[in-house]
């Protein structure tokens, strides 16, 4: 499974900026993991990102630790050497990009046009960030950005909460969705860590409910009705289906 797939499978991606990366860096990988959401963007907003980048990877080796907020080559060297295994960037910069391209790094640039859309068309690009999300026009924005640029999968970032989850996630174009709402400065600050595992097992089941809502909905009528009923284990079946082609 590549990391696109990886990402997509989990549906969720925690947006963290750690003031104390050698204090919070290890339980926080651990609270995360423990609620099924075995990935994070870590920003470098906060001084120490590459700090957090490798203690997040050491506590946690199955995690999949980017960086976020990333904005200069000297950014990505720093984040690979850590250990990142994702670029996460706030706009498109195509520099950057190719820089990423050019050491195999997975890059996900915030795009929110279709100047934005058509260059990172041209850039190659499968996966693109949605950013800020609902402060550009939400949804309703992604799901008519997809109309000309139907190869793109999105991973909204901004403004996505608990409320709100299931609506992005149901749409067929979304990869996953970023966020800071499980991983906010206060439940990190008072090492809320059992809270943290809550949250992201809440997102997990908000992510497979609405998958599985899909598959259920996709499932031709004839399949669902008397002896041709599925049993819940197919339903699992179509929905891992649905989720793996996402
Ligand atoms: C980001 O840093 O990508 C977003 O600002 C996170 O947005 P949120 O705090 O609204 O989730």
């Amino acid at each position: 499974m590549n990391i696109n797939e990886t990402i997509s499978n989990i549906g969720v991606v925690p947006v963290i900026k750690l003031n104390h990366p050698e204090r919070d860096a290890a339980p926080l990988a651990r609270a995360l993991c423990a609620g099924g959401v075995p990935v994070a963007e870590v920003t470098f907003r906060a001084a120490g990102a590459a700090t957090a980048i490798k203690l997040m990877a050491e506590a946690c080796p199955e995690m999949l630790v980017g960086a976020g907020t990333v904005l200069t080559t000297q950014q990505v060297d720093e984040a690979l050497a850590a250990g990142a295994k994702f670029i996460v960037t706030p706009g498109l910069d195509p520099d950057l990009v190719k820089y990423c391209q050019s050491k195999n790094l997975p890059i996900y640039p915030g795009c929110t046009t279709p100047t934005d859309y058509h260059t990172a068309y041209k850039l190659g690009l499968e996966v693109l960030k949605f950013f800020p999300a609902e402060q550009s026009g939400g949804l309703a924005k992604i799901k008519a950005m997809s109309a000309p640029f139907p190869m793109f999968k999105v991973m909204p970032t901004g403004g996505i909460s608990l409320k709100n989850l299931s609506e992005y996630i149901s749409a067929p174009m979304i990869a996953a969705c970023g966020g800071s709402y499980m991983v906010t400065a206060e439940l990190i600050d008072g090492q809320k860590w059992d809270e943290i595992t809550r949250l992201c097992r809440k997102s997990r089941d908000i992510v497979e409910a609405a998958r599985l809502g899909n598959a259920v909905r996709e499932a031709p009528r004839a399949d669902m009705e008397g002896d041709n009923a599925p049993t819940s284990g197919q339903f699992m079946e179509k929905s891992t289906t649905t989720a793996d082609k996402i």
